[in-house]
């Protein structure tokens, strides 16, 4: 074994941090990924991701866009360099672009920042997005934004954070005043001040100090706003948690910072705590066990894959997450699924919205390989040997429709594309057990629907009609005897691909009162 490779690979593993932003829309993401960039070098100009997101603002437009620019401009991964790091954000789209692309993601992510709006809280969105990732156990870094806005109390947010998402928080910083009367944030961990400056925010001033209780801190913020903090901060040492890096690394205990993305306050700090504390890319488990990131062997497996909308071009990325080794432009690798290697010529790195080849990449590192229809949501690529990933989870969806085809005689071509769609992960497909032959779709978002019915029609020429159902929620069911006519009232029962029955239900009331019904079924978010 060459030792300068492993050294190599073992370097850049260390020095990467993947990691996805998770939040309702508006809260700020757009905002301070662009802030992030702009420290990293990666745009010059603010407005430059601003600019990508208004201008796919409704899913007309984005279909329109996809058309023009041959290939997707919606999904991206960006990388940039700070202070010795090396730095990949994974885009999780918000909005109607939001579906099941947007979990899926998240299982390539290594740790979440969760941004969070300081006057809304916790909302809907974030959710979602938080329970994927507690469910794998990564860290999880909040970030309380536009603290420059009157907003809820940090005491109540962290409340909040405990009550609604069931994780523990500790602040890093702590905010002096708020809102028009916001005059900075106290540093905890190095204990200095960030004052803001000047009537419109722009100038920040660090300041070490002793403690929270340095008359400095007094002179700058005044008698009322230090009487608060240091009432605050004594209350916080006493009854809040300590910092604990364990806790943190298995995603038990949320750092809490605060700060205004858009006047560019406390992004600065929070990213460099951020890269200190934030994980390198991780191990994998797979057939083989667990796959070390700085394995010799190039493996890696893919977790989205991108449709082109342009029927002229059928292309297709694939975006692979890179486990272990070192990646080469050219290198043949085996497809493991299909058994067979294949050569990766011209992969495609992200930044904001330009594509490059790559020529090398590593552990942590998103790729896009160009796929001929190759590739599935899950597959593995490996250097020899056999390594299969496990598998992605499957997602409950929450929008159903019932799907028909206008014209019969295309019917052949209906199911090869319904199955085509559904291997890809475009959307997810039931069964009806009523006895009836009725295909059932379930997504995520809404804009799977649009997508599947775009490209039914464009790849497989047959026109579709959706018919939406009532249902909310999915639940697979286990159990060894399943009794359908329980699942009548407010609910309906299928059967997925695999013959799984899943239980829909129009409200969350239809949920409890069948799960109270059925004591002795497991009704599973995801399938078992
Ligand atoms: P998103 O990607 O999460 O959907 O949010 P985005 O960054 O687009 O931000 C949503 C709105 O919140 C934007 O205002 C943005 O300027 C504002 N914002 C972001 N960070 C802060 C902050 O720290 N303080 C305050 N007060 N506002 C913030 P907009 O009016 O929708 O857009 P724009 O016209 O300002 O661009």
């Amino acid at each position: 074994m060459s030792k300068t490779l492993t050294e190599e690979i073992k370097n850049e593993v260390e020095r990467r941090r993947t990691f996805a932003i998770i939040s309702h829309p508006d809260a700020g993401k757009t905002t301070l990924t662009e802030k992030l960039l702009l420290f990293g070098g990666a745009i010059r100009e603010a407005g430059t991701v601003k600019a990508r997101k208004a201008s796919k603002h409704a899913t007309s437009d984005w279909m329109a866009i996809e058309k023009q620019r041959g290939i997707s401009v919606t999904s991206s991964v960006m990388q940039f360099d700070y202070l010795g790091h090396r730095v990949n954000i994974l885009d999780t789209p918000g909005h109607q672009d939001f579906s099941e692309d947007t979990y899926r993601t998240l299982t390539a992510a290594d740790s979440a920042v969760m941004l969070i709006d300081v006057a809304k809280g916790v909302e809907a969105q974030t959710i979602k997005l938080f329970q994927v990732c507690r469910k794998r156990g990564i860290p999880i870094f909040t970030f309380i934004n536009k603290l420059d806005r009157e907003g809820r109390s940090p005491f109540e947010l962290m409340e909040e954070l405990e009550q609604v998402l069931g994780i523990r928080s500790v602040p890093m910083n702590w905010p002096i005043g708020m809102g028009r009367d916001l005059c900075g944030v106290y540093d905890r961990m190095n204990n200095q001040v960030e004052l803001f400056q000047g009537n419109d925010h722009s100038t920040i001033e660090v300041r070490k100090v002793e403690d929270y209780n340095d008359p400095i801190i007094r002179e700058m913020a005044g008698e009322f706003l230090h009487d608060q903090l240091t009432g605050e901060l004594e209350l916080l040492d006493v009854a809040g948690d300590p910092f604990d890096f364990e806790k943190v690394s298995r995603g038990e205990l949320t750092p809490v910072f605060f700060g205004s993305a858009v006047n560019n306050f406390g992004v600065q700090t929070f990213l460099e705590n951020f890269l200190k504390l934030a994980p390198s890319p991780a191990p994998r488990n797979s057939t083989e066990g667990r796959v070390e990131p700085t394995e010799e062997k190039f493996t890696g497996y893919i977790f989205k894959i991108q449709a082109n909308m342009n029927p002229a071009h059928r292309d297709r990325i694939a975006f692979l997450r890179i486990c272990s080794g070192r990646f080469e432009r050219g290198m043949a690798v085996k497809h493991v699924r299909v058994g067979k290697e294949i050569k990766l010529s011209q992969p495609q790195q992200f930044l904001a919205q330009d594509r490059d080849i790559v020529e090398s990449a590593y552990p942590g590192d998103i790729i896009g390989l160009f796929d001929p229809g190759i590739f599935r949501i899950g597959d593995s690529l490996s250097q020899g040997g056999e390594v299969i990933f496990d598998e992605l989870p499957t997602f409950s969806p929450e929008i159903f429709a019932k799907v028909t085809v206008k014209n019969a005689l295309k019917h052949k071509q209906y199911q090869k594309g319904i199955d085509q769609l559904t291997e890809e992960g475009t959307i997810q497909v039931f069964h009806s057990t009523s006895g009836f032959d009725e295909t059932i779709l379930g997504v995520v978002g809404q804009l799977q629907f649009e997508v599947f019915e775009y490209r039914m029609k464009g790849e497989y020429g047959v026109d579709i009609q959706l018919h939406r159902m009532p249902y909310q929620f999915a639940r697979w069911i286990v159990d060894e005897k399943i009794d359908p006519s329980k699942f009548r009232i407010n609910s309906t029962l299928v059967q997925d691909k695999k013959g799984n029955y899943v239980a829909l239900f129009e409200n969350e009331y239809a949920m409890r009162t069948a799960m109270d019904k059925n004591p002795t079924s497991k009704f599973l978010e995801t399938a078992p």
